[in-house]
């Protein structure tokens, strides 16, 4: 099959290059120039594991391709999915902007019948709106609009487009279906289960997984503060319910407020998507609330940990990226909690395997350290943000060049135990 995938993110460069892997013909475009003159000149403009080799391989193969002119390689696709973004608008509906346009720019390309893919996550409705603006240019038996939402993580985006539960297919088409399965049909062998629905269904369940799972989220955070005043361990209370298969075990780590790309947008547009429909999700508004509650409550809980003297007060921040294994800083606590304690008072010293973070380079008093343990020298708090291999086992004592040290372990990576053995004055999340 020849594909192109419209939007060269996180979304479209790992699936992109895992449908060339599968075998098919891709032309990853975007309107980002530099983006593509990187990926043409084998640079890779994400932190994704693994990511690299393949998109290597397939362009050496000339089975994937990079290019901003969307016009010809519309036109030489059977396929086209848009992967562009749906950030949040002022009003924290999704803002379709970037998918309208893409769709204006293929419908001028329309030249044979072509299956059009909403990949990105959009409202329920949106691909009724998609199919009104190319009815405008094209017959309506020249395409088909589909909906084909993705569910892969950042960080472990790779196996998750090899390996999905399940791949979501919104159409009512029957011949399309049987293209889908078919340009599936490698992860369905593996055991992935490929279900069909119509497309607004598709649109909705996307948005439905991705507030259930911050619900999980939020549930497992407030447990953890209850958890906390009660000498109760919040890892043993995920894993107790979690072994009750109705639960699952998974999206049950208590930590920072969740984060991220999607989780917070996502939650905040279905519950605009519901207004409109005059719809109260009153769960979701909830775990928007708890989650925005939460990098307060955190963000206090450092205060109390420095006896509510922050100012002058130095803090290092170890990961500073929304989760491991990414160099996305979209929906990051840390974008809250590093300029809200630099106000305070506070010298920030941050490390992150992502290198130093843009967003920060303004704030005076904040700087990125290029290694750990340049990081923790002499601080007066070590805030473990993020969950990176490298912070797992880190000897504290030997690198901070202080004997009485304060970690703030906010993804808890050690035992409070060992850490008291060590002298060290340990706090983590629920326990
Ligand atoms: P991203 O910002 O990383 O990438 C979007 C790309 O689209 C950008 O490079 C941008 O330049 C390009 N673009 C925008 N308009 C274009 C146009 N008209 N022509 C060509 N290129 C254009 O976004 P992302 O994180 O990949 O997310 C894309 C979508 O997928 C969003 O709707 C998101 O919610 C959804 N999603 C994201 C993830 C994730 O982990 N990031 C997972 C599942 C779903
Ligand atoms: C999430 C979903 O997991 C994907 O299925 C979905 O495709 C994607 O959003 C999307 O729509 O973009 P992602 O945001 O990349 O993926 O990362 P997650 O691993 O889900 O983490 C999101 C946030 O939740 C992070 O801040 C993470 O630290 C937090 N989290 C996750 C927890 O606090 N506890 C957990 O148990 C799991």
């Amino acid at each position: 099959m020849k594909i192109c995938m419209i939007g060269t993110g996180y979304v479209g460069l790992v699936s992109g290059s895992c449908f060339a892997d599968l075998g098919n013909t891709v032309l990853c475009v975007d309107k980002d120039v530099n983006k593509i003159k990187k990926l043409n000149n084998n640079e890779i403009p994400i932190y994704e594991p693994g990511l690299e080799e393949i998109v290597l391989k397939n362009f050496k193969s000339g089975r994937l391709k990079f290019t901003s002119n969307l016009s010809s390689a519309v036109k030489s696709s059977d396929i086209v999915f848009i992967c562009v973004g749906t950030p949040t608008a002022k009003n924290g509906s999704a803002n379709l902007k970037y998918v309208y346009e893409a769709t204006k720019e293929i419908s001028k390309n329309i030249n044979k019948f072509k299956i059009i893919v909403n990949k990105s996550t959009v409202p329920v409705n949106t691909g009724d709106e998609v199919e009104k603006i190319i009815l405008r240019r094209v017959n309506r038996k020249k395409f088909e609009v589909i909906s084909n939402p993705e569910f892969l993580r950042e960080g472990d985006a790779i196996r998750d487009f090899r390996f999905p539960d399940r791949i979501v297919v919104g159409t009512n088409n029957k011949l399309v279906l049987k293209i889908f399965k078919r340009i599936y049909e490698p992860l369905i062998k593996k055991g992935a289960t490929f279900f069909s629905t119509n497309r607004r269904g598709a649109e909705l369940i996307k948005y439905a997984a991705n507030a259930f799972l911050a619900t999980k989220i939020s549930f497992i955070n407030e447990i953890a503060n209850l958890c906390e005043k009660t000498g109760v361990n919040v890892e043993d209370v995920a894993v107790g319910i979690g072994l009750d298969k109705r639960i699952g075990s998974r999206f049950l780590r208590a930590g920072p407020a969740y984060g991220g790309s999607c989780f917070p947008k996502d939650t905040r547009a279905i519950t605009i998507t519901a207004k409109k429909y005059k719809t109260n999700l009153s769960i979701i508004n909830s775990v928007i609330k708890s989650n925005n509650n939460r990098i307060n409550l955190l963000r206090k809980r450092v205060e109390k940990i420095l006896l509510n003297k922050v100012k002058n007060k130095r803090i290092t921040f170890l990961g500073v990226t929304f989760k491991a294994n990414t160099d996305d800083m979209r929906g990051s606590t840390s974008l809250s909690m590093i300029p809200a304690l630099n106000k305070m008072g506070a010298k920030i010293r941050y490390y992150d395997p992502t290198g130093e973070k843009k967003i920060f380079s303004n704030l005076k008093n904040v700087e990125c350290s290029k290694n750990i343990s340049f990081a923790c020298y002499k601080t007066d708090l070590i805030i473990i943000h993020t969950e990176w291999d490298e912070f797992k086992s880190i000897d504290f004592k030997k690198i901070s060049g202080k004997k009485s040290i304060k970690i703030f372990d906010m993804r808890n990576l050690y035992s409070t135990k060992d850490m008291k053995k060590k002298g060290i004055f340990y706090f983590s999340i629920g326990r």
